[in-house]
């Protein structure tokens, strides 16, 4: 949700090629070809997708990669935060495994956040062209001078960490997922599609809008959904429209399972008492 606003500090317009909930809102070729003028500077990758859990296959990023080449003129930053995040037989395919010959065009951007849990401990990380990495260092040496020693040798110590915890703790992201979405999809007035990777869920509340709720709100938009929740159930979520998805919401389901039992009976109870 930040790099719209990113691109807005710098005087750019984003435009965010339309993800469907239909195509688990994985990002096809032509949207993206339908999104690129002779003015696009950067085209921004986000897989596996914070907010919808979109995971992209291998076909998916030959296609990309394809229209990628028909426009030399754009730069392409592929956050891959979520690499390590995916369930089922699902893997992590980079842009640049699929298409090493765009890595003089490609930065890819990373971090410690959520493969490691050390959301706060501010380390990332990115790979790409020297001379860009050059002036990425320039600027964040005045912005930020560095990372806090302590956070760098933790990052360290979780990169040389073995692996097989990372595993467990997706294991675990996984079996939430499938608690949630079964229990979502029994929830009449909601659909799901299935993330197959990162930590949320995004339930379609299309057909709630309209709708009012015991407390006597009108829900007029996603907006008001998630006002009504957080106000109503005391249950916080993130409103699908702060990502460019009206008619959504976003669950993490980085939470405990006992916390993930009682969001679902809430807005369970929520749905079913709503008039109108
Ligand atoms: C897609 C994506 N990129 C990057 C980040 C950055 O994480 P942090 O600022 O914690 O390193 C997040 C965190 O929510 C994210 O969802």
């Amino acid at each position: 949700m930040s790099y719209p606003l990113v691109a807005q500090m710098f005087g750019a317009v984003a435009i965010c090629p339309k993800c469907l909930e239909s195509d688990n809102f994985r990002l096809t070729a032509s949207a993206l070809a339908a999104s690129l003028t002779a003015r696009t500077k950067w085209v921004i990758l986000n897989f596996p997708n914070n907010p919808t859990g979109a995971v992209l296959e291998a076909e998916d990023l030959l296609a990309i990669a394809e229209v990628l080449r028909r426009h030399p003129h754009v730069a392409i930053l592929s956050d891959e935060i979520y690499e390590h995040l995916t369930f089922g037989a699902r893997q992590h395919v980079s842009l640049l495994n699929v298409a090493p010959d765009l890595a003089s065009r490609v930065l890819i951007v990373n971090g410690m956040s959520k493969a490691y849990a050390m959301t706060g401990w501010r380390v990332g990380f990115g790979a790409g062209p020297a001379g860009l990495i050059r002036a990425m260092t320039i600027i964040q040496s005045h912005a930020t001078s560095g990372v806090c020693t302590l956070a760098q040798a933790g990052a360290v110590a979780a990169l040389q960490s073995d692996p097989s915890k990372r595993v467990q703790m997706c294991a675990v992201y996984e079996r939430r997922r499938d608690h949630v979405l079964a229990a979502l999809r029994g929830i009449k007035g909601l659909s799901c599609a299935r993330p197959d990777g990162a930590f949320y869920l995004f339930p379609g509340v299309h057909r709630l809008i309209g709708r009012i709720t015991s407390g006597g709100r009108r829900l007029q938009d996603d907006v008001a959904i998630a006002e009504a929740l957080l106000e109503e159930a005391h249950l916080a979520t993130v409103p699908g429209s702060a990502f460019g998805y009206a008619g959504h919401l976003r669950l993490s389901i980085a939470a405990s399972d006992a916390d993930l039992t009682e969001a679902i009976a809430r807005i369970k109870d929520f749905v079913q008492n709503l008039r109108g």
